[in-house]
């Protein structure tokens, strides 16, 4: 409820604006006194994989969207899905409550009966790796379409693109991949094949926003693609992700399906957009039926709000610095451990390609017969932070060891990251003292493994 003035009167527009700023300045200097303190501390030494990198900024870009009070999708989602088309040059930014949310929507979409014949139906086959995230993966079980699972190749970490031919068969209809780790896989090669045998292409950009391949934009080759905002990626929302198409029917359909699976596209808060809400035959619905409450998809609720979206405009325009800043720590990283190579295989990117990275890969040589969790424990105890890379090889995972699947030959690689791969941190919240004492603990891990050999 709004606070009426002493005399009864509501506050005017003109009466309110200097206390909502004077709130938003007090609002800016406590965040600015705060994020003043991060910085290394030797003493207890801390290296993050990932972290929110914030300012003053996004808070108040969040408490002014919560002082409007929209709660849903609103004007700041729309301002944002614009800017996210520009930065990302696509046509279509669809904002969502995920990365898995705007997987999900992507391959559902491409399920869609508005599709007709060109739509994916149950049993037909798409394309992919279990070196990932899982639900990358997972829309494809939950539309009933069976994954092929190929290898992937080191030091990308992406799929093993001299494979494709052999996993093609009179089923496949798509082909659905993340760029790992930031590190595009090679467009060329993937586009070439979806476009030889007209097969769909999401390109799953969760990790990867900033990226390029041949000077264009990860984002846009694909159908379809999807983004997270979640803490750890490039930007963030909170949660949030989106989905990405240069196409007005797909992007229809991932709106629709995002939005409960209704056929009508008013925005929240607004009416008859179409001009004939009440005077359509749909089905065999009764004449006139309000086009608000008709469904054209079995769909789901996976809106974002402009809380988030407001966030996510401020980020947004931190976008160029936050890759550059990862960019940097990678190639620190990359000089600060290139004399492990012998016993490390150090990430590379993909040849043609601007990684816009995630984090700074590495894999145990299996020849070297040294252990990742005894390298995990030394990293983690010297404060660290590691990851493994998601969920391995998918297939070892309980969820999906009974998935109805194909394999294309054998997934030596996939098994090899499963079992001696890990990453840790490039985000830019972390700089050159951080990578300093990342090579001072590589250093007493291989002098400890000296003295026990
Ligand atoms: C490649 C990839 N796809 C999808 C997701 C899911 O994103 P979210 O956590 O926003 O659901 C992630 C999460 O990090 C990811 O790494």
């Amino acid at each position: 409820m709004r606070t009426a003035f002493k005399d009864g009167r509501l506050p005017a527009d003109s009466e309110r604006v200097e206390p909502r700023d004077a709130l938003l300045a007090q609002v800016a200097d406590l965040v600015d006194a705060r994020c003043e303190a991060a910085s290394f501390n030797p003493a207890a030494p801390s290296v993050p994989v990932s972290g929110r990198v914030y300012g003053a900024a996004e808070v108040v870009a969040a408490v002014r969207a919560s002082l409007d009070f929209w709660l849903t999708a609103g004007p700041e989602t729309r301002a944002f899905e614009r800017a996210l088309a520009r930065a990302t040059g696509q046509r279509h930014a669809l904002m969502v409550n995920s990365g898995s949310s705007a997987n999900l929507a992507a391959v559902s979409a491409l399920c869609s009966p508005l599709l007709a014949d060109r739509r994916l139906v149950a049993g037909d086959e798409v394309i992919t790796v279990a070196a990932g995230f899982p639900t990358t993966v997972a829309p494809l079980l939950q539309n009933g379409l069976v994954p092929v699972f190929v290898d992937v190749t080191l030091p990308t970490y992406n799929i093993d693109v001299a494979r494709l031919e052999a996993a093609r068969s009179a089923r496949t209809r798509a082909v659905v991949l993340a760029h790992t780790l930031g590190n595009p896989f090679d467009l060329a090669a993937i586009s070439a094949f979806c476009e030889r045998h007209d097969l769909y292409l999401v390109e799953d950009c969760c990790d990867a926003l900033g990226a390029t391949f041949d000077g264009r934009q990860v984002g846009t080759f694909g159908a379809l693609a999807t983004l997270s905002f979640y803490p750890a990626h490039q930007i963030t929302t909170g949660e949030g992700g989106a989905v990405l198409t240069r196409r007005p029917a797909l992007k229809r359909i991932v709106e629709s399906i995002r939005d409960w699976g209704r056929d009508c596209w008013c925005e929240p808060g607004c009416e008859n957009t179409c001009g004939k809400r009440f005077d359509q035959q749909l089905g065999t619905l009764p004449a006139g039926y309000d086009h608000k409450y008709v469904y054209s998809h079995v769909g789901y609720n996976l809106k974002a709000t402009d809380l988030q979206a407001a966030i996510g405009r401020v980020q947004l325009e931190r976008l160029p610095q936050f890759v550059a800043a990862r960019r940097a720590n990678h190639a620190r990283l990359s000089t600060a451990l290139a004399s492990y190579a012998d016993v490390l295989v150090l990430p590379e990117a993909t040849a043609g390609s601007d990684p816009s990275w995630f984090g700074f890969a590495l894999t145990l040589r299996a020849e070297a017969g040294l252990s990742r969790r005894d390298l995990v424990r030394h990293l983690e105890g010297a404060g660290i932070a590691t990851r493994q890379i998601f969920a391995g090889n998918l297939l070892r995972q309980p969820a999906y060891r009974e998935c109805v699947h194909r394999v294309v030959g054998r997934l030596d690689t996939t098994d090899q990251i499963a079992e001696n791969s890990l990453w840790i941190g490039c985000f830019p919240g972390i700089g050159e003292a951080h990578v300093e004492h990342v090579a001072a603990t590589f250093a007493t891990w291989r002098s400890r493994l000296r003295k026990a050999g």
